[in-house]
């Protein structure tokens, strides 16, 4: 399997619009140890043609821009044959109206995000206005049978609730229901490897980590260093786990869990611009790098 990082930050990308922290500052500064970074979106495919993309990320045209192989050959068409939402949150929706001159999209998720891009944020409505009328929806149930996809004939996908939040925009926030939030493992019936995708964690439960242990490649929820990161800056009111994305570091930090897994290749994803591992002339970057943790960047690949 090929893994393509197409987006690694978290909503904003690096540099935000409106931001002028540490990090977006550097990078506007020149500064080589700052990347810049889309918001979060990762792309899979079994025979390098035909790919599954996992979110809509608002940057997608630049992604793809930036991504040759997600680039027709064909006088109209596109690569990207599948399309996975772990949730309904604006960044890794939005740019589902970027692609709506590619209708009809085959789109896997759960009911609950089926339902919120039908109603409060009614993306998928809005689109059967378009040639092609729309998206194709396969329900995902989580927790039940694994389901496949057509263009990946060796994989089969498992869908796990995750406990997080749902968009600030829903009617859900701050009350998700299991199916708002999901990770992804994709597992090659031959060999048995697998991927674990989870971008948005807010508590890690016990199968959760078991599930983590048996992964070989784990890209996982990287969004704050410390909870109280967002309000520090002050630039929220909101704790990360308010927003459902647990902190690296602390007693009761992703980094302790990670620590205890001994297969999975660990890489962080959907990382918040103000998150000092992203200079990576930084002690937490150096600190990270120290426990074999890994940061995605746009860009990145990885076989599997
Ligand atoms: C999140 O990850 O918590 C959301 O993407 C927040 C947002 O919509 O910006
Ligand atoms: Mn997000
Ligand atoms: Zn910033």
């Amino acid at each position: 399997m090929k893994i393509e990082v197409l987006g690694s930050s978290a909503g904003g990308g690096l540099p935000q619009f409106n931001c002028n922290c540490d990090n977006c500052k550097a990078y506007r500064e020149g500064k080589k140890t700052v990347k810049r970074r889309t918001q979060s979106s990762i792309t899979i495919s079994e025979d390098g043609k035909n790919w599954v993309l996992f979110n809509t990320s608002p940057d997608i045209l630049e992604q793809i821009h930036n991504s040759p192989f997600l680039q027709p050959q064909e006088r109209r068409e596109t690569k990207i044959k599948a399309i996975i939402f772990i949730d309904a949150q604006i960044d890794h929706t939005t740019g589902l109206l970027m692609l709506r001159e590619g209708c009809p999209h085959e789109v896997y998720c759960t009911k609950e995000v089926n339902e919120e891009l039908n109603t409060s944020f009614p993306l998928f409505k809005m689109l059967t206005h378009w040639d092609g009328g729309g998206i194709k929806y396969n329900e995902i149930t989580p927790n039940n049978k694994s389901f496949e996809i057509p263009v990946m004939p060796s994989y089969e996908f498992f869908a796990l609730p995750l406990i997080s939040n749902a968009p600030p925009y829903s009617k859900y926030r701050d009350k998700p229901r299991a199916g708002d939030n999901i990770g992804i493992v994709v597992r090659n019936k031959i060999t048995g490897k697998k991927l674990f995708y989870l971008p948005g964690l807010g508590v890690v439960e016990k199968h959760i980590v078991n599930e983590m242990r048996d992964a070989d490649i784990l890209l996982v929820d990287g969004t704050v260093w410390t909870n109280d990161e967002m309000i520090k800056n002050g630039f929220s009111t909101k704790l990360g786990t308010d927003m459902g994305h647990i902190p690296l570091s602390g007693e009761e930090g992703l980094i302790k869990i990670l620590d205890t897994l001994e297969k999975p290749r660990k890489i962080l994803i959907h990382i918040n611009n103000t998150n000092p591992i992203l200079d990576e002339e930084n002690d937490e970057y150096k600190e990270l790098i120290s426990h074999g943790i890994e940061v995605s960047y746009d860009g990145m690949s990885i076989e599997i």
